[in-house]
Formats: C-alpha cells, sequence, structure tokens
C-alpha cells in the first residue's frame, strides 16, 4: 500500500516510536496523520509540528478507542492506516501484581482487538486498508525481566498472525514490528536488561522508515535488528538450545546486576 495521501492514525504517538511513525508518514506525504495518545499534550505537541490531529485516547478503554476510529473517520475521513502503537512494561516475574497483568494485558493486547473489532469491518467494506502493531522481539522470543511484557507480546504477535490469516484476502495487510532495543524513554537505564538493550539499540526514526517500507512492501514481519530472525531461526531450529542460550544471558546480566 502506498503512503501517500493516506489518513493515518497512530496510538501513542506523543513520544518515541509512535512519534517517529507520525513524522514518517507526514514526510512521505499522508494526508493527515492522527495522534492519539493517552498524554493529550504530548499528542498536541507533536500534531502541532506537522498540521496534524491530537485526540486523546487511553486505548485499554475500548469505547475510547471506538470513539477515536468514530471522531477520526467523521472529522477526518476514513481510516487507511491504522498504528497499534502504544504499550507498556511492567518489570517481574511470578509476583508480577494481578492488577499489573490486567493492566498490560489490556493496553498491549486488548487496545489491538478493540481497534481490530471496530476498525476492520469498514475496512473490508471499503475495499481495504493497512493495520499495524508495535509488538516486540520479546514477542517472538522473550524479555528476561518480564514476564508480562513476554506474555502480552507473543500475544500481540498470535492476534497479528491471526488477523493476516483471516483477512489477507480480503483486502487487509498486517504488519507486525518486533524491534529489540529502540532509544525511546521506555527502556530503563538502570535495569542490566535495558542496559544490554540500549548497548545496540536504534533510533524510533530507523524503526519507523522499516514500518512504513513493511507497508509499502506489503511485508508481515518486519525486523529493524535483523538478528532477531537468527534467534527465531535457532528457537524452530533446536528449541532446547534455544532456552539454554537465554538461561546463560539471564545468569550473565543477574551477575552484572549484582
Ligand atoms: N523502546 C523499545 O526498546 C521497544 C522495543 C520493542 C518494542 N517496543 C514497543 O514499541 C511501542 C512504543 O514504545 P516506545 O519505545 O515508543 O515507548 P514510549 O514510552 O517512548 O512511548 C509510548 C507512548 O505511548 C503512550 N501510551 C502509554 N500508554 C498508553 C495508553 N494506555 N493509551 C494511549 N497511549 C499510551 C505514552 O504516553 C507514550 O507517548 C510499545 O508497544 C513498546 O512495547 C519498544
Amino acid at each position: 500500500m502506498e503512503i501517500q495521501d493516506r489518513i493515518v492514525v497512530v496510538t501513542g504517538g506523543g513520544r518515541g516510536i509512535g512519534e517517529a511513525l507520525v513524522r514518517q508518514f507526514d514526510r512521505e506525504g499522508a494526508a493527515t496523520v492522527v495522534v492519539a495518545d493517552i498524554d493529550f499534550y504530548a499528542a498536541q505537541d507533536v500534531a502541532e509540528t506537522l498540521g496534524g490531529v491530537a485526540i486523546a485516547c487511553d486505548v485499554s478503554k475500548e469505547k475510547e478507542v471506538r470513539h477515536l476510529i468514530d471522531k477520526t473517520e467523521a472529522e477526518v475521513g476514513p481510516i487507511d492506516i491504522f498504528c497499534a502503537n502504544a504499550g507498556i512494561t511492567f518489570k517481574g516475574g511470578i509476583d508480577t501484581p494481578p492488577e499489573q497483568w490486567q493492566r498490560i494485558w489490556d493496553v498491549n493486547v486488548m487496545s489491538r482487538v478493540s481497534a481490530a473489532k471496530h476498525l476492520i469491518p469498514r475496512m473490508l467494506e471499503r475495499g481495504g486498508g493497512a493495520f499495524v502493531t508495535t509488538a516486540s522481539g520479546a514477542g517472538v522470543l522473550t524479555e528476561v525481566g518480564s514476564a508480562s511484557y513476554s506474555v502480552t507480546k507473543h500475544a500481540d504477535v498470535a492476534f497479528a498472525e491471526w488477523l493476516a490469516v483471516q483477512y489477507g484476502r480480503s483486502g487487509l495487510h498486517v504488519s507486525c514490528v518486533c524491534p529489540l532495543g529502540v532509544d525511546t524513554g521506555f527502556l530503563d537505564h538502570d535495569d542490566p536488561i535495558h542496559q544490554y538493550l540500549a548497548d545496540d539499540a536504534i533510533t524510533a526514526e530507523q524503526v519507523a522508515i522499516d514500518t512504513l517500507q513493511a507497508i509499502k512492501d506489503e511485508q508481515f514481519l518486519v525486523l529493524p535488528h535483523t538478528r532477531v530472525a537468527d534467534f527465531m531461526e535457532l528457537k524452530t531450529d533446536d528449541y532446547d538450545r534455544w532456552i539454554r542460550g537465554f538461561q546463560r544471558m539471564k545468569q550473565k546480566w543477574e551477575r552484572k546486576a549484582a
């Protein structure tokens, strides 16, 4: 799908990868980019610099996602490309409190389900569209320090795969973006695992460039860090060896943190 003259929505567009996506869509000639964020002022700051539209939206709430889609379609026009990008993380393992499990499930997974539910039928009726999710390398591998992030990002990838299979032949294009470390406020520089990710983090702009290219090429999996593909190959080739590799990495990070 071409980007020129398209109407685009980016959630979490006020900062980080979302902001970079917004700016890249604008550079490549999108008609209007709607910047949606739970932080309305951040969304407004970005939208103002490029004549876009800012809409406040907490993507964990189905009502607000529906409002974002309805308002965009009523006031801007039919959405061609929807980027379900907003996401959060919590550190922790089996001790993660239920409220955090619920919150991260709602933000990282149900946000995608709500957007698909309210937008994809309209896109299909109009002949198609693109649905893009910013998942993570953790969605195809794992995130050592966070059980909830690993699980929800796997679910994010699983839902994107399901959408692609279900609607790919009816005009919907799906892209699933799976980076490792990206230099945004998301990375916690006091955390040894995030420090490792930060060591060879790429810019949000690079992720945005790769994502728009994937939309144009109608490519499903977007791997801005090519070594994710190597890890995935190792995983399917020898699952136990892959797990041992991550066990070694975890030990290394724990020693570094001690
Ligand atoms: N930065 C990384 O290293 C990295 C790596 C892989 C994947 N990701 C994924 O990329 C996406 C964007 O991350 P980022 O690095 O830009 O993070 P960020 O924290 O820099 O920006 C996230 C933006 O989303 C907004 N947001 C948070 N919760 C929201 C909600 N409930 N509703 C609407 N907006 C909300 C925030 O206000 C913020 O503007 C996330 O899904 C994240 O999981 C990030």
